[in-house]
């Protein structure tokens, strides 16, 4: 098939990229490289010994898009690119609805006046909102006390491609709802490298280790968990990676739903502890009170994916820090940081 992927160099996109290229697809990565590197794509055909075509875009450029789409033609379309800072989103809500709503309608008006109508849509278990339950069902209701304008962002992306698919029947949309991704291709030659200050656990696990942060501060003790800290249903990226090449096996008319995560949580000091196992040293670390807007726990109910598309995750905790510890130690800033073995 050929397969453009938006937001292809960033860091699930270039995963998905790999996978795609190891089954022989070709593929477009466009990305306006906000918050990836171009030397992505370089490293991604060095795993698959195939090149995929890369092509800077800015999906808020539309006469740019257009001009792109009248010159290529794709069977589907994966959609990653967006922005993603939760913190961000906060203190700019307009350049968050903007690039995440406003980018994703070009996409999508560039499509269907070419008759792209297959999609795979990069959307998060934060179009949940904060409830406390056991599990999330994709028959959950969704819109309901999101904490941020990047979840009501992939929120607003979900209703606008349900309307979209009810006007049109040829439409056959997959919205696969990611839970925590963590990890990186086992080669080490990929994986997440934010530009500026992260917010999530595994990225600033990653700065500690690599002596850019002093400590990692541990959210909240006293949660109604086993150990009192937060639950999260981490998933290795290529497990989630994927999660993409089965939806894609099993698009089918209309929209379809899935979580794709393990099923499992794992609390704040089991990730601080997998990671020292992986490493073989202790991780600076420290305990603060609750940071505001955090729950206790955010688990997928994997089931309807292991069903409907015969996917499920293969890949642990363990392996996705094994990985990650690879994946620091090709870093250049790393060599100098004795932390890192
Ligand atoms: P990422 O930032 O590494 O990748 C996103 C890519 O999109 C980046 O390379 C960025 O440069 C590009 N991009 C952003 N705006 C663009 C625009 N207007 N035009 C063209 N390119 C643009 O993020 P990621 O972790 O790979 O996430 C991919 C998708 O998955 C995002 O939509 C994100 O919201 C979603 N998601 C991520 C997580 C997570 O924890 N990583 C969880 C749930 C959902
Ligand atoms: N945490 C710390 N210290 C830190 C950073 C995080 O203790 O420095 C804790 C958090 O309190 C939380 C856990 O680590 O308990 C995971 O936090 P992340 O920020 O990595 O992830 P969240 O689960 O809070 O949120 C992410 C996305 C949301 C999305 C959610 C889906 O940012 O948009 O995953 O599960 F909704």
């Amino acid at each position: 098939m050929n397969i453009l992927l938006t937001g292809g160099t960033g860091y699930i996109g270039s995963h998905a990229a790999v996978e795609l290229l190891n089954l022989s697809h070709d593929l477009t990565l466009l990305d306006n490289l906000s918050n990836s590197k171009p030397t992505v794509v370089e490293k991604i055909a060095e795993i698959t010994k195939k090149s995929p075509e890369f092509i800077k875009i800015d999906l808020l450029d539309e006469p740019s898009l257009n001009d792109f789409f009248q010159n290529h033609s794709f069977d589907l379309v994966i959609h990653f690119a967006g922005k993603k800072a939760v913190g961000e989103s906060v203190e700019k809500p307009l350049e968050y609805y903007e690039n995440n709503v406003k980018g994703s309608i070009n996409l999508f008006k560039a499509m269907s006046r070419h008759g792209i109508k297959k999609l795979i849509f990069s959307s998060s278990a934060t179009v949940y909102g904060m409830r406390d339950v056991e599990k999330f069902t994709e028959d959950m209701e969704t819109g309901m006390n999101i904490s941020s304008p990047y979840g009501r962002s992939k929120f607003m992306i979900e209703e606008i491609l349900k309307d979209l698919a009810a006007s049109d029947p040829d439409w056959q949309i997959s919205l696969l709802r990611y839970f925590n991704p963590i990890g990186n291709h086992p080669s080490g030659l990929i994986g997440e490298d934010p530009n500026g200050t992260p917010n999530n656990l595994m990225p600033i696990i990653m700065k500690v280790a690599k002596g850019e942060i002093p400590e990692l501060k541990i959210y909240g003790t006293d949660y109604d968990t086993e150990d009192g800290t937060c639950l999260r249903d981490y998933i290795h990226v290529v497990d989630l990676a994927k999660g993409h090449v089965a939806a894609m096996n099993y698009l089918s008319p209309g929209v379809s739903i899935y979580n794709l995560g393990s099923g499992v949580g794992t609390s704040v000091k089991e990730m601080v502890e997998a990671f020292e196992f992986a490493s073989g040293k202790p991780l600076p670390h420290s305990f603060a009170p609750r940071r505001p807007g955090d729950i206790a726990r955010i688990i997928a109910d994997p089931a309807k994916a292991n069903r409907e598309l015969n996917w499920r995750t293969t890949l642990s905790v363990k392996d996705a820090m094994k990985d990650t510890l690879t994946f620091l130690k090709k870093s250049p800033a790393s060599r100098e940081n004795n932390y890192i073995p």
